[in-house]
């Protein structure tokens, strides 16, 4: 395995739309720190990358979570000094349980929205994003380069949000 000159960290890099972002940089010579809240999972598909001869390492991460970004920037500072990506994929979609029917959106628009579930995905989807790049982005500056891609969704955009899915 060729060590590689550039590092991406990528969040939620478990499964999914992560997993196969950690395997596209690391194809083009990235160093990749595939982070995600499960250490089994992470474990699991930063070895199934590796076994492609691909320069991946595993990070535990919760962007929830300050303490474990705290590690994970001591961790990138110690191993390669610089950061040149950021890919903040980690999202969730807590809604989904919900009816997803059509007479029943006008039941499950913001006023019917359950706080908890509205908090907890605010807390992952945005705060968590934040605080990613409020922690990485000097580090960036550091070394006058960086990139960061927030991975977002249409029901994001206000074009394409309606009622139904309030979180
Ligand atoms: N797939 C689509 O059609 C689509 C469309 C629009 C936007 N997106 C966006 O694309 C991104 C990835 O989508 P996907 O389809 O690949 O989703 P996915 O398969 O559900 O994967 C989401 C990833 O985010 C991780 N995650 C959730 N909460 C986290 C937290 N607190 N800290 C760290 N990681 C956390 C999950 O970890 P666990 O395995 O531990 O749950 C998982 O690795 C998301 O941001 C999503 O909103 C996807």
């Amino acid at each position: 395995m060729k060590e590689s000159s550039r590092t991406a960290i990528v969040t939620g890099g478990n499964r999914g739309l992560g997993f196969e972002t950690c395997r596209r940089l690391a194809q083009e010579n990235m160093g990749v720190v595939l982070t995600s809240r499960s250490g089994k999972e992470g474990r699991a598909a930063t070895d199934l990358l590796r076994g492609e001869k691909l320069d991946v390492v595993y990070h535990p991460l919760d962007v929830t979570r300050s303490p474990q970004i705290d590690q994970l920037y001591q961790s990138v500072v110690s191993h390669y000094g610089r950061l040149d990506i950021l890919v903040n994929n980690a999202g969730v979609f807590l809604d989904e349980g919900r009816p997803v029917v059509m007479e029943n959106l006008r039941e499950s628009g913001a006023f019917e929205a359950a706080l908890a579930v509205l908090r907890q995905s605010i807390e992952i989807n945005t705060v968590g994003t934040f605080c990613m790049c409020q922690k990485f982005i000097p580090l960036m500056k550091d070394h006058d380069y960086g990139r960061v891609v927030n991975v977002s969704s249409g029901m994001a955009q206000l074009a394409l949000m309606g009622p139904g899915w309030p979180a």
